[in-house]
Formats: C-alpha cells, sequence, structure tokens
C-alpha cells in the first residue's frame, strides 16, 4: 500500500489515504502543542520517538487482546493503521493525581489513588475540551451505553497493562489520555500512545519523563522523550 493524498492533518500528526480504504498511513510531526493550541513548538525528533513508542505500546496491547487501529510499522516516523471514524472523546485513565484533576479537586500532585479514575472529554477545541459524564454523552450521541461500557472497559485494562509493563521498565504510569474509533461497527483503539499523551514519572528519581517538559518549561524535553523510547524500544 502506499502513501496517497492526506485526509487529515491534526496538531501532531497527518492521516494519509492509501488504495485500500479500510487501510491508512499515520505520519508523526515534530510539531508540539499545549493549552487547547496557545502554546507552540517544536521538539526536535518527537515524531520519531511517539512513532516509536507509540508502536510498541500497541504491540503490546494487541498481545494482550486489545483491539486496535495498529497493524504495523512502516518508515522511521509511519504507521499503517485500520481506518476508524473517531468518537470525539479523549478518555482520561488516572493512577496519581496530577495535571487538570490536581486544579479541579484540589488535590496534591502525586496523591496516589486507590483505584483509577476514568474521565471523558468532549474533543472539541472550539469549547476547550470541556469534561463530560455518561449521561452527557448520550444525550450528545456520541456513544450508546453499551459503548461506554466497552470503552470504560477498555480503558481500565488499556491502564493494567501499560502500567504493570512500564512499572518493569522503571516508570510510574500518572495519567494517560485515548481515543476510540469504528470501523465497520467495531470500537478499536485509536490515536497514539506517547509522551504527549501520557505523563510517565521515572520510579526512582521522579523525574519527569512526558510532555509536561513542555509545559513547563522545564528543558530536557528531547531527552525525557529519548529515554521513553530506549526503555520500551
Ligand atoms: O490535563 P490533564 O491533567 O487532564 O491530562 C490528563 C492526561 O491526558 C495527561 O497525560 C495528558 O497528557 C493527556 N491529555 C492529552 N490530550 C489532551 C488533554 C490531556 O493527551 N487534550
Amino acid at each position: 500500500l502506499t502513501k496517497l493524498e492526506m485526509l487529515y492533518e491534526g496538531k501532531a500528526k497527518k492521516v494519509y489515504r492509501t488504495e485500500d480504504k479500510d487501510r491508512v498511513i499515520i505520519e508523526y510531526k515534530d510539531d508540539a502543542t499545549a493549552f487547547n493550541g496557545k502554546k507552540k513548538g517544536t521538539i526536535q525528533e518527537k515524531g520519531f520517538y511517539n512513532a516509536q513508542i507509540s508502536a510498541a505500546l500497541f504491540n503490546l496491547l494487541e498481545d494482550n487482546g486489545v483491539k486496535t487501529h495498529f497493524i504495523k510499522k512502516l518508515g522511521d516516523r509511519e504507521q499503517l493503521t485500520t481506518y476508524v471514524d473517531i468518537i470525539p472523546l479523549e478518555v482520561v485513565v488516572r493512577n496519581i493525581v496530577a495535571g487538570s484533576l490536581s486544579k479541579r479537586l484540589g488535590l496534591e500532585e502525586g496523591y496516589v489513588l486507590e483505584e483509577p479514575i476514568i474521565e471523558f472529554y468532549y474533543k472539541r477545541d472550539d469549547l476547550g475540551d470541556p469534561l463530560l459524564n455518561n449521561s452527557h454523552i448520550r444525550a450528545l450521541k456520541l456513544a450508546d451505553e453499551e459503548e461506554i461500557k466497552e470503552i470504560t472497559a477498555m480503558g481500565f485494562k488499556v491502564n493494567d497493562i501499560l502500567r504493570n509493563y512500564l512499572s518493569n521498565k522503571g516508570i510510574e504510569l500518572v495519567d494517560f489520555k485515548l481515543e476510540f474509533g469504528k470501523n465497520n461497527g467495531n470500537i478499536l483503539l485509536a490515536d497514539e500512545i506517547s509522551p504527549d499523551t501520557c505523563r510517565f514519572w521515572d520510579k526512582s528519581s521522579g523525574e519527569k519523563l512526558d510532555k509536561d517538559r513542555f509545559r513547563r518549561d522545564l528543558g530536557g524535553v528531547e531527552n525525557a522523550y529519548r529515554e521513553v523510547w530506549s526503555r520500551v524500544k
């Protein structure tokens, strides 16, 4: 299959059509944005690191029975995936309090949750991705009750698999964001799983190994992405 015209360009990736209507090629870019696009920059080689990290983690999930869009790696920054219609939800799973949850509930960053929390946000840049509950999701017809159940179960399963795997690599999985899509009525895990979409803390030093280094101007952004890649490759 070859890369034909671009179907879509997002903040961090481009999606290309192929000769097969059920297959697309995703290309990872070096562009970085934060705070709903208000902060912009470039992270050297981010496209490479995120493509490699995401491929490794999607392979791991597939091996553990999670249905995903991922088929295989192509070039250094590209992957072949199943075409999906993205469900406009950002599904966040949290093990440790950080970021927006810390602000919203007044909890200290680093507070370890007794059980993971799942949250849904409406993927709408123009609205600033507002938090939704199940009733909102049904009212907006983004998903029905069965689909919400399936997505929730998949979110927690992904958390169990990733948390255990990363822990063995010396990485604490603090939280992460997933996106799901539909192909022929089946729900597949889609998008990417990378330091752009997860919070990873080094287990021994507590050092942040993710996009918070860019968001909070902590420096060492490229090194952090390279470090995660070196542990999961
Ligand atoms: O900002 P917040 O604390 O809600 O983020 C939770 C998790 O979801 C973080 O790992 C963050 O990187 C990810 N996220 C994302 N894309 C967004 C919002 C959050 O990948 N638009």
